[in-house]
């Protein structure tokens, strides 16, 4: 049987990595069969040698020394699983000025350095691969750049980080405080020692940057995500949600319209029926409206190194497949004639073709104008605690009617000391919902503006 041989370079060798090492051995057989392929790791690349690793690690490929090993002559493909951007974006940029195709997971990468990635890539006709980016394990990517490239998309809807919804469900459905699920988000390594990245909604304002830059064809950028995280949600707004009728949910939501855009992630109810109200633990999903195709959703895990590495080797595979059919420059594949194994035999570069490489998302069109979120047009939730004396309902309500925001349902919870407001509004303006809770703030009868949250699905 004739099988080519890729030569791959695999930067960092952590939960992904060495996940990917054992997935490549176990599936090396089926990829030959299937793909006439055979994915040698030719090198990989750590930052700490004398660490202790699975027994899958070959050791006597690692070195310390990444850069040397991008520019080996011999490696075909580089897969980048070291995450950061210092020195990966170096690194990403100098395979590919050399012509080797790029495999990444890094979703902070690609969201920061996004458009400079794809410009060195469109400029030796290679590609990158970032499937693994957004969504671990979900196929996501290339159903939006490949299946969906006709569709005209209107709203890209997600939960696409797996430790706020890991840390979200544990509080609605165990009545457990933020840092009592957060420690056990911990515990079970859902969460790092450090979460901010996590709970504020950083690490999924860099995965709506990549799916918006996807869906609008466009260069988007970390600082057009508007970003609100969940470590100031109380249980008692998840309760009162619940009551309502709705589940609360941190939610990534790109809305496109004719030239223009909003990208913005923050938690939100969400109806107890809309689907992504029944995505539970760390699983993600993601909700694709198009023109044409109507309403779609993507769901699964959406981390952990399994996941994550099986999404990887589909890219690999993809990028493989480019070396050898002489889309793209590496080191050109070798052919061998291997009968039931793979023993390398000579090395002959395959003829090269012209690049059929798809627009690369950040470097595509022009940039669409970023609609700020005070035009954001939604329904609000807001929680109020207030001083229990006759009147206060009315002032309360005469601010909300100053700012043209209507209340849609109320309710008092406790009495006294402990008095608290439950809105619910109709349809209003984030900038006059803002303006209104900035004036109830100073009102001498409220006590404290708890919490304010966005209505999403079915207003
Ligand atoms: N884990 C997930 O579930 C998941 C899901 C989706 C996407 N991702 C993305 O996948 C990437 C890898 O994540 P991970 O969880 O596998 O990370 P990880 O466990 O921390 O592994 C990182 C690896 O990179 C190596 N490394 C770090 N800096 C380096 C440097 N300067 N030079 C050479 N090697 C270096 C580390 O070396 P040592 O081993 O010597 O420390 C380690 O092997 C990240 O971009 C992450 O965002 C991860």
């Amino acid at each position: 049987m004739i099988s080519n041989v890729v030569r791959i370079a695999l930067l960092g060798c952590g939960t992904v990595g060495a996940s990917l090492l054992e997935l490549l051995e176990k599936q090396a057989a089926q990829i030959a069969k299937r793909q006439a392929l055979e994915l040698e790791v030719a090198a990989i690349a750590v930052s700490d040698l004398a660490k202790q690793r699975p027994e899958v690690v070959p050791t006597e490929l690692l070195s310390d020394n990444a850069a040397e090993v991008v520019s080996r002559d011999d490696i075909d493909v580089v897969v980048e699983l070291m995450g950061g951007t210092n020195p990966t974006l170096d690194l990403v940029l100098s395979a590919l000025k050399a012509g080797k195709p790029v495999v990444t997971a890094n979703k902070e990468l690609l969201a920061r350095h996004g458009e400079q990635v794809f410009k060195a890539a469109a400029g030796t006709g290679v590609e990158v691969h970032f499937e693994a980016a957004v969504a671990g394990g979900i196929p996501l990517i290339r159903p939006l750049q490949v299946s969906l490239a006709g569709e005209k998309i209107h709203t890209i809807m997600g939960i696409v980080n797996g430790t706020t919804n890991f840390i979200l469900t544990q509080m609605a459905e165990h009545a457990v405080s933020y840092e009592v699920a957060l420690a056990e988000a911990q515990k079970l390594g859902y969460a790092e020692r450090d979460p901010t990245a996590d709970v504020e909604g950083h690490d999924a304002a860099a995965k709506a940057a990549i799916l918006a830059a996807i869906a609008s064809d466009s260069p988007v950028g970390l600082a057009d995500v508007h970003c609100e995280g969940i470590s100031h949600l109380r249980l008692d707004d998840l309760e009162a949600a619940q009551k309502l009728g709705f589940v609360v949910k941190l939610l990534a939501v790109i809305d496109l319209r004719e030239g223009e855009m909003m990208i913005r992630v923050h938690p939100a109810l969400l109806p107890a029926a809309h689907p992504l109200a029944s995505v539970r633990d760390a699983f993600n999903a993601v909700f694709v409206e198009g023109e044409a195709v109507g309403e779609l959703m993507f769901y699964g895990p959406g981390a952990g190194g399994s996941p994550t590495a099986s999404a990887v080797l589909g890219d690999l595979i993809e990028a493989a497949r480019e070396v050898r059919d002489g889309r793209s420059q590496g080191a050109g594949s070798t052919e061998v004639d291997s009968g039931e194994d793979f023993a390398p035999s000579s090395r002959r570069p395959s003829p090269r073709r012209p690049s059929q490489s798809r627009p690369a998302p950040q470097a595509a069109g022009r940039k669409l104008r970023i609609l700020p979120i005070e035009e954001l047009t939604t329904c609000y939730y807001l929680s109020v605690d207030v001083i229990d004396r006759p009147g206060v309902l009315s002032m309360v309500s005469g601010v909300f009617g100053r700012h043209k925001v209507s209340i849609r349902w109320m309710e008092q919870d406790g009495l006294g000391q402990d008095a608290r407001l439950i809105f619910l509004t109709h349809l209003a303006v984030e900038k006059n919902m803002q303006a209104a809770v900035a004036e109830l703030r100073t009102l001498e009868v409220v006590r404290q503006v708890n919490t304010l949250m966005k209505v999403m699905g079915g207003q």
